[in-house]
């Protein structure tokens, strides 16, 4: 294949420039290395050149010690870098590996082919324009070629390419391609991918891959390579409306203000009407800045500044849009969601979503159903597990700008992080914004929060008691209220055993329900805050993200995290409901403490160490603590 090598030797500036300027195509390969995958990207990279002649004099050595294909060059060394992988005999991870011919620029994400890393598949595929789908034409159509089909389709991978690898272990049948041709087009109609390009190849031998090979005369259609390079990228999104999420407010003096982002989609031009969303203000596009001067128009793909010409409230994270074609805004969504963490999903746990720019707080219903990635079942789910795939609701903590997934990749899918670790556990693409939460609108009281504390002469707050059980936090808090009772103080005690005799009567000491307990007590605490009163909350409430949640629910300024640090030794020595006991007999399961998690508070307010305090002297303390700390009353 005619390769510009020799140009970067004689004149790198020309070579420079005419790599500039070619298109990038982003693929994805999909299959196992039994099916010839790491052999089909070393030909790739070996065909483009893109192998430096020490690599490749490596390779010729390695191949002679370690090869399996008895002195030719095995082109999957190339590839499996990875000790691990050479071991194993699987990809652990997402390389992305570039190589370029004279049309084109490519970067190749070579994923693993197996279940238990659909997560690296999805990760690699985010940004994939085509995908490559690696069959063994011996073995034909298998569960996991479904499987990655499945994948690509969910993502919405516009490109699929069928290779069919190693034709020539089949004698170059044509029947045998024809059959697994016909075998995949009807599984792939079903899963939604309506067009793809199936090639007849020999990654190892070079048939099909940059040259048409003599062994299929009766394939009419184009080799990998000319394929690759022929694709369309991109081009679409230049038609699509107009968004760019902003990255960033750009102010370096008073005199300039404009907001820097990437065009998702669409074009924009000097004179447009805009909409700012969430917010919805209007104004008009006075410039479009880039650092080689303004531009007279800016399309999908570039990175941009523009200046409106009103001087309106525009935040990080807000979306541009045409006035007249602007995304719809809302804060609560169906989706599809792709878990990614060795922690399950736990429903009505806090997560941050990141969406666009934007950041935002979210948690996740039940999964309505989670999907078989082998057959396409839908199965019944009260969770969701590393890599397991499944449709659930989404509320949000503040409404965003979208559109789904299906519409535009970049204001539909969005991952999710764990606000602690700051790992990221998911990734989803937003189907529709749920109708209800457009119909329900905050209603506007008269009597407020304020006014009905004022009333009752204090300040409302939480004081929220956090500990092992038998740590003391029930004597404790009760021991509380009854002093703020005998002042006057308008109280309520939510206590953990209480609460679950009624209200929460339907949840178990499972980690999500434990969640769901947690989420309801601090909705409640809230309701009774802004019904003026102090309410004290005494609830195990074990784990960091859900006391984060109530803390934020109620609001800093009006919540008091009390921990009741009592070692597990002393409250299992204690014992005073005989639980300890059960639990260490194997009675009772998921006992906190014992075979179910404590985190404990990083930061709370107050630490009762009830080893070197009494119930009483604590209860005087934690009164003293919400006198100074809030209320001149007590
Ligand atoms: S939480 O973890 O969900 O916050 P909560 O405070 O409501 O727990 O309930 C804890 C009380 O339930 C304990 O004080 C104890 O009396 C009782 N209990 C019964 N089973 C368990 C268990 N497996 N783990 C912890 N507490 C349990």
């Amino acid at each position: 294949m005619a390769h510009q090598s020799d140009l970067i030797a004689q004149d790198i500036d020309a070579y420079l420039k005419a790599h500039e300027v070619k298109s990038l195509l982003r693929f994805l390969t999909c299959g196992s290395v039994d099916d010839g995958k790491s052999t089909l990207i070393g030909r790739l990279l070996y065909d483009s050149k893109m192998i430096f002649e020490d690599q490749l004099a490596a390779l010729e050595a390695d191949s002679k010690r370690v090869g399996t294909q008895g002195g030719e060059i095995d082109f999957a060394l190339l590839v499996d870098g990875l000790a691990a992988e050479r071991e194993q005999g699987i990809t652990i991870d997402v390389a992305y590996r570039f190589f370029s011919t004279d049309k084109r620029k490519f970067i190749v994400a070579d994923t693993p082919g197996h279940e238990q890393y659909t997560r690296n598949m999805v990760t690699g595929a985010s940004t994939a324009d085509a995908a490559v789908i690696l069959i063994d034409a011996r073995r034909g159509v298998l569960t996991q070629t479904r499987r990655h089909s499945y994948l690509v389709s969910l993502l919405g991978i516009r490109h699929v390419v069928l290779a069919i690898n190693k034709m020539d272990l089949v004698d170059w049948s044509k029947e045998r391609f024809d059959e697994i041709l016909a075998e995949y087009r009807g599984f792939a109609e079903q899963i939604g991918i309506k067009d793809f390009t199936a090639i007849p190849m020999s990654a190892l031998r070079g048939d099909n891959i940059t040259e048409p090979s003599a062994n299929s005369p009766w394939h009419q259609g184009p080799t990998l390579m000319s394929h690759l390079e022929t694709i369309e990228v991109d081009d679409y999104l230049r038609a699509d409306p107009f968004r760019m999420p902003v990255q960033w407010v750009n102010r370096p003096n008073l005199d300039f203000r404009g907001f820097s982002g990437f065009v998702a989609s669409g074009s924009v031009a000097p004179g447009d009407r805009l909409k700012v969303l969430p917010s919805g203000r209007e104004s008009t596009v006075a410039r479009i800045v880039t650092q080689d001067g303004d531009l007279p128009r800016a399309v999908a793909g570039q990175s941009i500044t523009i200046t409106l010409a009103d001087e309106i409230d525009v935040s990080r994270g807000d979306v541009l849009a045409h006035a007249e074609a602007a995304p719809a805004v809302a804060d609560q969504f169906e989706a599809t969601l792709v878990w990614m963490d060795d922690d399950a999903m736990l429903p009505g746990r806090p997560y941050l979503m990141k969406l666009g720019a934007r950041a935002v707080g979210a948690s996740v219903s039940e999964p309505k159903w989670k999907v078989n990635v082998n057959t396409m079942e839908h199965l019944a789910a009260k969770r969701l597990e590393l890599n397991e795939i499944g449709v659930c609701n989404l509320s949000l903590d503040a409404p965003i700008a979208f559109d789904p997934y299906s519409e535009n990749h970049d204001l539909g899918g969005f991952i999710l992080v764990d606000r602690i670790s700051n790992r990221t556990v998911g990734a989803g693409m937003l189907h529709f914004a749920l109708r209800r939460s457009q119909n329900i609108h905050w209603q506007a009281l008269s009597v407020d929060k304020a006014a009905r504390a004022s009333q009752k002469s204090q300040q409302a707050r939480v004081v929220w008691f956090t500990g092992l059980s038998g740590a003391g936090k029930s004597t404790i808090a009760d021991l509380v209220e009854k002093r703020l009772h005998a002042n006057g103080r308008h109280t309520y005690l939510l206590d953990g055993d209480n609460v679950r005799h009624g209200l929460n009567k339907d949840l178990g000491f499972t980690d999500a329900d434990r969640v769901e307990n947690i989420r309801r007590v601090a909705e409640i605490a809230r309701l009774m805050v802004d019904a003026g009163l102090i309410v004290l909350v005494s609830f195990i409430s074990p784990f960091r993200a859900e006391r984060r949640m109530a803390r934020e629910l109620v609001g800093e300024s009006e919540f008091m995290e009390v921990f009741v640090d009592t070692p597990l030794a002393v409250a299992e020595e204690r014992d005073v409901k005989g639980l300890y006991k059960k639990a260490r007999a194997g009675e009772l399961k998921n006992f906190t403490g014992i075979d179910s998690p404590y985190e404990p508070p990083e930061n709370a307010e107050i630490r009762i160490d009830t080893t070197t305090m009494t119930p009483e002297e604590a209860a005087e303390f934690i009164a003293f603590r919400l006198d100074g700390g809030f209320d001149p009353g007590i």
